[in-house]
This record gives structure tokens, sequence and C-alpha cells, in this order.
């Protein structure tokens, strides 16, 4: 039985995929700074999986005490990194705060799987590293352009980092997967997206409105070159992502990847718009979502969606769901925790 360290896997992908690495017959430790999740997670995972993983608070950027708590683990075989701070808007405003945590947090974990010879390394990667792209849909090809935001910037340097350190440590192998926009929750509804404050992301913000949370969600722009005027972007399914780590951690230890650092586009391929997304959504809840059309939100990209061949290839791994599972999913959620 491999033994699998996921930081920040008490959050929304980390979490999802802790249920799909127990399932696939892994042991998980779960480590966790519970600065954006919460320890109740832990109970969601263990309902679903009837198993609870190992958990230690510890925070990355605290290299001594990661240290000290990894004395316990000595026989992780691989790593999925999901730590990270990952608010666009924020990161603008904080950037050292964004440095700190996903560089210099990156940069300690790396020290630790040295130490504790962890040397399957999986990393959670964005499509912002794509910047706003000239041809769609994007493959691994497709050049990264200069990040618009510090948060974009640290993934971008991550995976630079990530690379140099494959090429220059024998053992040591690494896949960057690059997610789209991963929305939904598990069917089982006990575990789901857990947006501190107002919520970014349009997904949660279409839930919280549609509960009562929030007055209306602002569709930020209807004026862009795109079927209906809003901005595309390629959903994709949580479990399908998580799904996804599985595929990579099993591929690592196989062994059969051809260089020892590696990218993915996870995606499902298929670019839709924001009114697809509430269309989707009013149709899957049956609730009437209020809405009202504002200006472009600054930094936003007007359409990008990705080329999955090379996942399905040689990660052998598709997405399974539609975008209607996926706002299905996102309101049971959401019906759950505001008790409706
Ligand atoms: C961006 C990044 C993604 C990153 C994520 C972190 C790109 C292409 N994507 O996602 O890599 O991981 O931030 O948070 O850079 N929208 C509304 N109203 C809202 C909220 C969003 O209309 O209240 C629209 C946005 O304008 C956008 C779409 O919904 O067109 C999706 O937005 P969001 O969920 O915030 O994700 P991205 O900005 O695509």
């Amino acid at each position: 039985m491999h033994k699998v360290l996921l930081t920040g896997g008490l959050g929304f992908i980390g979490s999802h995929t802790a249920v799909e690495l127990m399932e696939a017959g892994f042991d998980v430790v779960i480590l966790d700074n519970l600065s954006n999740s919460s320890i109740e997670v832990l109970d969601g995972i263990e309902k679903i999986s009837g198993k609870r993983p190992v958990f230690i608070q510890q925070d990355l950027e605290d290299y001594d005490s990661c240290f000290e708590a990894l004395q316990q683990h000595k026989d992780l075989s691989g790593v999925i990194h999901f730590a990270a701070s990952k608010a666009v808007g924020e990161s603008v405003e904080f950037p050292i705060k964004y440095y700190n945590n996903n560089i210099g947090g990156l940069l300690n974990l790396l020290k630790l799987c040295r130490e504790y010879s962890m040397f399957n390394f999986i990393f959670s990667s964005s499509c912002t590293v794509y910047g706003i792209p000239d041809v769609l849909p994007v493959t691994e090809s497709t050049p990264t352009k200069k990040a618009n935001s510090p948060y974009g910037a640290t993934k971008q340097m991550a995976e630079t980092i990530l690379e140099d350190y494959s090429n220059a440590t024998k053992d040591f192998h690494c896949i960057a997967l690059r997610y789209f926009n991963p929305i939904g929750s598990h069917e089982s509804a006990e575990i789901g997206e857990l947006p501190l404050g107002v919520p970014a992301n349009l997904m949660p913000f279409i839930t919280q409105t549609a509960a009562g949370v929030r007055p209306k969600l602002k569709v930020f722009g209807n004026d862009y070159q795109t079927k209906d005027g809003t901005a595309i972007r390629d959903y994709i399914h949580v479990v399908d992502l998580a799904k996804a780590h599985v595929q990579a951690l099993k591929k690592l230890q196989e062994e059969v990847l051809q260089t020892r650092y590696n990218f993915y586009n996870i995606g499902t391929g298929k670019g839709c718009s924001v009114m697809e997304v509430i269309d989707s959504f009013e149709r899957t809840s049956g609730v009437t979502l209020a809405y009202e059309v504002t200006a472009r939100r600054k930094g936003d990209v007007p359409a990008i969606f990705a080329d999955t061949t090379l996942a399905k290839e040689v990660l052998d791994w598709e997405a399974q769901y539609d975008l209607d599972d996926m706002t299905r999913s996102a309101w049971n959620w959401q019906r759950k925790i505001s008790n409706l």
C-alpha cells in the first residue's frame, strides 16, 4: 500500500482527491494549515471513505515543524502539493503573501522531499499560465505568457522550479497538472467548496445567490467576442479532477513516463460561457437565479479551454461528467451547508 502526503488536503480539490486516492487503495496523510479550510472536512472524507486520513496541522512556511511532524511518516512515497493561496485579486494586493506561501512553501516542501525520499511529486498548476491565448484550444505546447497577477506568476515560477529540480535530482519525478475551472462536489454532498467570505469564483457565487446568502450575481461583461458575449471557460467536475491525480500518481509509480518533469492540461476540452453555466444551474436546480450584467472584471481572460489529448494518451484519463452534473452537485452541496 502506497502512502501519499497531501499538502492542502482539506481544501476543495485536496479533499476530493483524498477520497479518490483512498478508494484506489492509497493511504493518505494530510498536511494543512487550515488557513482556508475547516477541520470538519475530515469528517466528510471519513463519511464517504469509511476511513479517516492522518491529519497534521502545519504550515509549510514553518520548515522545522513540518520536518518534525514528518518524522512519524518516513514511509511516504509521494506528494500531491495543493497547499497555496489562490485568490487572483488578493494576490495583486498582497503579492509578498503569495510569493512566501506559494514559492516559499514549495521550496520547503522540496527540502522535505529530499530529507524523506519522497520522489513522486504532483503539483497543482493552472491554466492561468497560458495568459490570454492566441489560439484555442490550448495544448501543452501553447506558449505561456507573462502572468497578469502574482498568483499566476507563482504558478509559472513553481513549474520552472519543479522542472529544474526534477532535471537535477536523480529519482525525482514530477507531474504538473494545469487545472482549468474546477466546480461541483462529491455526489454524497459530504464535501464541497467552502469559500471564506464573499466568493471570488463563479460557481460558489451562483449557489450562494440561489441559497439567499447573496442578493444577486454579477455577470462580468457580455461584450466579449463569444457566442453570447460572456466569457468562456473549461469547467471541470472536481471529482474528475481528483481522479486525474490518482492516474498521475499511478503513472509516476509505474515509471512509464519518458521524462522526469511532465505537465498536462486537465479540463473537459469544452468551452462554456457564463450564461451557459447559469442556464445549466437553473435547469438542474429548478431555481431562477437573480443576476445582472455588469462591466468586465479587470484581468479576466475572454476565452480559454483545453485540448486534453495528451492527458488522455499518457495518463489514460478523461473527464466523465458534464456541466449539468457539475451544477447539480454544486447545488446539492450548497443545500446541505445552507440547510435547505
Ligand atoms: C481564475 C484562473 C484560474 C485560477 C482561478 C483562481 C484564468 C483563466 N483562470 O479563474 O486559473 O485557478 O482564477 O481563483 O486565469 N464570473 C462572473 N461573476 C462572478 C464570478 C465570476 O461573471 O461573480 C465570471 C468571470 O468573469 C469568468 C468566469 O465567471 O468569466 C469564471 O470566473 P472564476 O470562477 O472567478 O474563475 P477564473 O477567473 O476563470
